[in-house]
């Protein structure tokens, strides 16, 4: 599968130098930037909003963007995101009153929409949605910080989305967030992710372009 793609979790970043930081791990090969937003009230930490998005496309990213809210209500800030410059947002259904409302806000904003499943979440909330996403994001901790363990119950969570996403006929991409390293990536995708969210594993490390392509190699295997 060459469509894999890696996308660091700038949570892991260096926020003082932040737009260097970012396009150091693209000039590493990163795919996507995935851009952690958190509210202190959904999940209990505070990250950063719109106007950094706005000041990582000022400064010169154009990779995409993918934004996944943590937040609380969810619909206030998809028109600001996609503003900002946002190419993918994702929220967590339990999180909206209205989960085809804020489907529908974020695709009339020009972005891709997506669903994140906790890893108590249960997949029904899929059920009526899969014409509607083009991301699904199984988180593999639990939402809030950095450097957590990798859950080991999603990857049987994961192949169960796969079937569902093959049995949809769309092209719907299957992203995994949490704990993600170089010596579990391969089992991942093996169970059916093609996007792999990254912080710790990537920016914890000197040489950003050593991991990445050490993610690469065992997903080729
Ligand atoms: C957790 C965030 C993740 C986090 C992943 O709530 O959604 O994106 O940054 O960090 P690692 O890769 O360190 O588990
Ligand atoms: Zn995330």
């Amino acid at each position: 599968n060459s469509e894999f793609l890696i996308a660091p979790s700038i949570l892991s970043a260096d926020f003082a130098r932040l737009g260097e930081d970012v396009a150091t791990v693209l000039a590493a090969g990163a795919d996507v930037v995935h851009f952690d937003v958190m509210d202190n009230h959904y999940v209990p930490n505070l990250t950063f909003g719109p106007m950094i998005c706005e000041a990582l496309r000022n400064y010169g990213i154009t990779a995409p963007i993918d934004v996944h809210l943590m937040i609380k209500p969810v619909d206030s800030l998809i028109p600001e995101f996609a503003k900002a410059g946002a190419d993918i947002i994702t929220f967590h259904p339990e999180a909206s009153e209205h989960i085809d409302r804020s489907l529908a806000l974020i695709k009339e904003q020009g972005c891709e929409a997506g669903l994140v499943l906790n890893p108590a979440t249960p997949l029904h909330y899929l059920d009526y949605v899969m014409d509607k996403v083009d991301q699904i994001l199984l988180m593999s901790v639990n939402p809030g910080f950095g450097g957590q363990s990798f859950i080991p119950q999603t990857l049987d969570k994961l192949r169960q989305v796969r079937e569902r996403i093959e049995a949809s006929g769309r092209k719907i991409r299957l992203e995994v967030d949490g704990g993600i390293k170089v010596d579990n990536i391969a089992e991942v995708a093996e169970a059916g992710a093609d996007m792999f969210v990254a912080g710790s594993a990537i920016f914890n490390q000197p040489d950003y372009r050593t991991v990445i392509d050490a993610m690469r190699s065992e997903l080729a295997k």
